[in-house]
């Protein structure tokens, strides 16, 4: 069984989709043994306690920069001796030092679809705020692999939902995270945790 460690920082919708996939024997391979949250009092460690998952709280506003902070994260993650970690509306960026010793290891879900939308500055509503300012006919999310470089890595899965002309971004959230985020997630960890999910030059393969 590999240790899935999830790693939030808000409203944790996404978490709970992962929480009802395991409950619902889905996730092969995996369980999630720790919730790591970037912030006190969020919603997502209520979730957690109510599946009875262990929750750690590493306030990112207690640490100067991205370095200290990814240190602190990084030594949580050695500690829970975690295989798989998942980015579940984390909303912090992650340095090298984290990214290289989890390398292929940690897992995101990104409210677009890549390369589009993406990248720092572009998270949580603001990217569907950006995509309805675009025009574009379409958006999604994608499930990929985290590097050092802001939702640059190998990319898992993509899902795709039309954007209606009177949408807002709150309902294109909606229905990406209710159409795709909430399915490709718990589906893409259990490929992880069965070891479905192939690496050839620097691309990701669903076995
Ligand atoms: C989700 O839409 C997720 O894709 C996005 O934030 C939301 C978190 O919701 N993540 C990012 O923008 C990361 N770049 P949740 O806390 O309810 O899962």
């Amino acid at each position: 069984m590999k240790n899935i460690v999830v790693l939030v920082s808000g409203g944790g919708t996404n978490l709970q989709a992962l929480i009802d996939s395991q409950a619902r024997g889905e996730i092969k391979g995996g369980r999630i043994t720790c919730v790591i949250s970037s912030k006190d009092g969020v919603f997502a460690l209520e979730r957690a306690k109510k599946a009875d998952i262990p929750t750690v709280v590493i306030p990112r506003k207690e640490y100067t920069d991205s370095k200290s902070y990814s240190e602190a994260i990084l030594a949580e993650l050695d500690r829970q001796k975690a295989d798989l970690i998942v980015l579940a509306g984390f909303m912090t960026i992650l340095d090298e030092c984290v990214t290289k010793a989890y390398d292929y290891r940690i897992i995101n879900v990104h409210p677009a679809l890549i390369p589009s939308f993406c990248g720092e500055g572009f998270y949580g509503l603001k990217v569907h705020e950006k995509a309805l300012e675009y025009g574009v006919k379409v958006s999604g999310a994608t499930i990929h692999f985290v590097n050092e470089k802001a939702d640059a890595g190998a990319i898992i899965l993509q899902g795709v939902v039309n954007v209606e002309n009177d949408d807002t971004p709150e309902i294109l959230q909606r229905r990406i995270m209710e159409n795709v985020e909430w399915k490709l997630l718990p589906k893409a960890v259990s490929l992880f945790c069965e070891d479905r999910i192939e690496i050839k030059d620097g691309k990701a393969y669903v076995k």
